[in-house]
Order: C-alpha cells, then sequence, then structure tokens
C-alpha cells in the first residue's frame, strides 16, 4: 500500500492534529504519514507541537495573500510541494478557522476531513458548543465529515454523542465533546486511508464494518 501523505491544517491550539500524528506514531494508522501541518496564525501553539513530534510546520500568512482564492492557492502549492497531492493525498482541517474557497475544495474533491465540535447538522459554524448549551439540548457531541464548500454540512463519516449535564458550561461541554473528537478523528482518518471510505451522495459508506 502506498503511503498517504496527510496536510494538516490548524489555526490553534492543535490537540486534534496531536491525536492524529500519535495515532500514526503509535500504528494505530498504517500507510499513512503527516506531511505538513500549516497554520494561518503563527503564534498557534500546533506549530510548536507538530516540530516537535518532526513533522515539518509553516506558518502561511493571510496578510500577504491579495484574495482569499490567492491564499488557497498558496496553500495548494505548500501541500503539494510537500507530496499532499489531490491525486492520493489527505488534507485533514484540525480547527482551521478560515473558510476555504469553493475552487480549492474542489481540486481536492472527497480528500478533506474536517472535525466539528456538534452533531451535524445541528450547530454549524462558530461556538457550536455554546449554541448547544443556549438551545438547551440533551445530547451534543462531534462529527467528522467530508469537506464540501458549504460551510460544516459534507458528507458525514462518523459522530459520537456527549450528554449534556446539569450545570455544564461551554468549557466543560467542550473539554468532554473533545475527548471524544481525539476518538473518532483518527478512526475516521485511519479508514479513510485503508480506502474504506465511499461517498454517495450524502452517504458515506463504510466498506468492511
Ligand atoms: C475542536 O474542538 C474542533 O472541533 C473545533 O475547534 C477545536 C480545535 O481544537 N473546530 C471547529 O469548531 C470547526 N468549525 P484543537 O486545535 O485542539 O484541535
Amino acid at each position: 500500500m502506498p503511503t498517504c501523505n496527510i496536510g494538516i491544517l490548524v489555526s490553534g491550539r492543535g490537540s486534534n492534529m496531536l491525536a492524529i500524528i500519535r495515532a500514526i506514531e503509535r500504528k494505530r494508522i498504517k500507510g499513512a504519514r503527516v506531511a505538513v501541518v500549516i497554520s494561518d496564525k503563527r503564534e498557534a501553539k500546533a506549530l510548536d507541537s507538530a516540530m516537535r513530534h518532526g513533522v515539518d510546520a509553516v506558518w502561511l500568512d493571510p496578510a500577504e495573500a491579495a484574495s482569499r482564492l490567492d491564499y488557497d492557492m498558496r496553500l495548494l502549492d505548500v501541500l503539494k510541494d510537500k507530496g499532499v497531492t489531490p491525486k492520493d493525498g489527505l488534507v485533514l482541517l484540525a480547527g482551521f478557522m478560515r473558510l476555504l474557497s469553493p475552487e480549492f475544495v474542489e481540486a481536492f474533491g472527497g480528500r478533506i476531513l474536517n472535525i466539528h465540535p456538534s452533531l451535524l447538522p445541528s450547530f454549524p459554524g462558530l461556538r457550536a458548543q455554546e449554541q448547544a448549551l443556549e438551545r438547551e439540548v440533551k445530547v451534543s457531541g462531534c462529527t467528522v465529515h467530508f469537506v464540501v464548500p458549504e460551510v460544516d454540512s459534507g458528507p458525514i463519516v462518523l459522530q459520537r454523542a456527549v450528554k449534556v449535564e446539569e450545570g455544564d458550561t461551554p468549557e466543560t461541554l467542550s473539554a468532554r465533546i473533545l475527548r471524544q473528537e481525539h476518538l473518532i478523528y483518527p478512526i475516521a482518518v485511519r479508514l479513510f486511508v485503508e480506502g474504506r471510505l465511499k461517498i454517495e451522495g450524502r452517504k458515506v459508506l463504510i466498506r468492511g464494518k
């Protein structure tokens, strides 16, 4: 099986990124390597963590780009340069807080995954955990999905439910959801790398389950 080169896009802490790097280090995901981590924020903690694990880390400054499309084409160049190609690479969004242009998403069609801290289609966009608390739901959770041009709406790969407890704050709920994110994102990546995910319209078929 050829190695799948993975590019991870981040903006901050990078705990999901670390969960994936560790899953590869511990051979829970085989046949893949993280070729590069790219952040739009210079101060992102994820950049240091990636380097500590021997992964190339790149800060790509949005201020240097003429437009969203220009930024995304620069992203594409860095990814390709590191061997993450639209043909056989994989792009993971892990707390990447920029919207991607349709051109970028189409270039990598079906090869971009995102993790979101709610049970989509509930609570897309920002502050998903706060939205869940404001709506007084009893259960929330997290979702790994393929990325399409529309925000947080691509075909769903995996979800985990998390009970909302009486007295939860955005912080306590986020922390419990995050623990589940760290479990399901590496599983989804493993399934992708093993070629077991097939998109059929809105549905993701998981082979061999
Ligand atoms: C995670 O909770 C992730 O689900 C969320 O940002 C956090 C990043 O944490 N992503 C979104 O809200 C995307 N819409 P991390 O940097 O520690 O992985």
